[in-house]
C-alpha cells in the first residue's frame, strides 16, 4: 500500500490491451515512458504511476490497493470475481471467450465435448457455462498458451480468448461455441482517501472526454440560409448547431457534431437540403 498520495494505475503489460491502455492513457494527457520490459514508469506531468504488469493479477493489485486504478478485461473480472469498481467501460478491447476444436475434428457444438477435455485459463466461467448446458467435461487448467493443448494432447479441446481470432488460425482451431463477451473496463479501489478520489474524478473527466471525442465528427457546411430550419433537426449537436453569416446572405455555414454512426445518414439529408461543400474533422476531445 501506498500512502504519499500517488495514483497508481496498473495496465497489461503486454497482450491485447497494452497499446489500447497505453493510447488512451495518454491521450487523457498522461506523459510516460512505454519502452518494451518496463514494469514501471513514473508521469512526467502528473502524480501517477503506471504498473506494467500481467493483465490477470490487474484485479489483484486493485482488490488489494496496490495499484488504485487498472485497466482490464471484463472476463477477467467476471473470473475472479474480484471486489472492485468497475469505474467505466471503455470501448476497446473487445473479445469473446470461445470454446475452439481442432479443424479437423467434427464436433459442432459443445453438446459434443461430453467427457472431453477443455483446456482454459478460465475454469471458473467455463465451469458456470458448461453446468448451464449440462455437459460433464473435464477441465484443464493452464496459465498460458492453452492453444497449444490439443496438439500436445493435453486438452481436446480449448476455452480461450478470441480477439482477431489470428492466434486459432495459427494453430488450426475453429470456434463452437460463444462463453462470453469481453471489452477492456476501468477499474478503481474500494477503499480511497478523498485527496486521490479527487484526482480520481478529473481522471474520469478526461477519460470520459476521449471516449465521448471518439463517437463524434465535427462537421462543417455550407447551406441555404433557407433551409436553416430542417438543418437544425438534423444536426442539432448539444445544444443547437453553431450557424455563422457568409458573405452572400442567401447562405450560411453551420459547424455541428455528428454521431459517427449516423454521419452518412446524416450527410445524404445536408446534401438533399442544399448543404454544400461538407468538411469533417476528427474529435480529439468531447467534454460535455
Ligand atoms: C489472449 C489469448 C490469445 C490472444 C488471442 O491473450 O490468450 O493468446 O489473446 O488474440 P487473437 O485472437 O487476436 O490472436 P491475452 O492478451 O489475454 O494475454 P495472456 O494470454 O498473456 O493473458
Ligand atoms: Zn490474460
Amino acid at each position: 500500500m501506498q500512502s504519499n498520495g500517488i495514483i497508481r494505475i496498473a495496465i497489461q503489460k503486454s497482450g491485447r490491451l497494452s497499446e489500447g491502455s497505453v493510447a488512451l492513457l495518454q491521450s487523457m494527457g498522461l506523459s510516460f515512458e512505454t519502452y518494451q520490459n518496463r514494469l514501471f514508469a513514473p508521469c512526467r506531468n502528473l502524480p501517477i504511476d503506471i504498473l506494467f504488469i500481467r493483465d490477470d493479477d490487474i484485479p489483484e493489485y486493485v482488490r488489494d490497493g496496490v495499484a488504485d486504478l487498472g485497466i482490464v478485461g471484463s472476463n477477467v473480472l467476471e473470473e475472479q470475481g474480484a471486489r472492485v469498481r468497475r469505474m467505466l467501460p471503455l470501448d476497446f478491447g473487445y473479445c469473446a471467450l470461445s470454446i475452439a476444436v481442432p479443424e479437423r475434428q467434427i464436433w459442432k457444438t459443445v453438446n459434443d465435448l461430453q467427457s472431453k477435455r477443455i483446456a482454459t485459463s478460465y475454469p471458473s466461467t467455463l465451469r458456470r457455462f458448461l453446468t448451464e448446458r449440462g455437459i460433464q467435461a473435464e477441465i484443464v487448467v493452464l496459465r498460458g498458451c492453452v492453444e497449444i493443448a490439443p496438439t500436445l494432447r493435453v486438452a481436446d479441446a480449448i476455452c480461450d480468448l478470441v480477439s482477431s481470432g489470428s492466434t486459432l488460425r495459427t494453430n488450426q482451431l475453429r470456434i463452437i461455441e460463444t462463453v462470453s463477451k469481453s471489452q477492456a473496463v476501468l477499474i478503481g479501489s474500494e477503499v480511497m482517501s478523498p485527496g486521490k478520489m479527487s484526482i480520481l474524478e478529473k481522471l474520469l473527466l478526461r477519460a470520459r472526454g476521449v471516449q465521448e471525442a471518439r463517437k463524434y465528427k465535427y462537421v462543417m457546411f455550407n447551406a441555404p440560409a433557407s433551409s436553416l430550419e430542417t438543418i437544425k433537426k438534423l444536426v442539432p449537436g448539444c445544444k443547437s448547431p453553431s450557424v455563422m453569416p457568409l458573405a452572400d446572405p442567401a447562405f450560411i455555414a453551420i459547424h455541428s457534431v455528428v454521431l459517427e454512426e449516423e454521419f452518412w445518414d446524416v450527410v445524404e439529408k445536408i446534401r438533399a437540403c442544399g448543404g454544400s461543400a461538407i468538411l469533417v474533422s476528427p474529435l480529439e476531445k468531447f467534454i460535455r
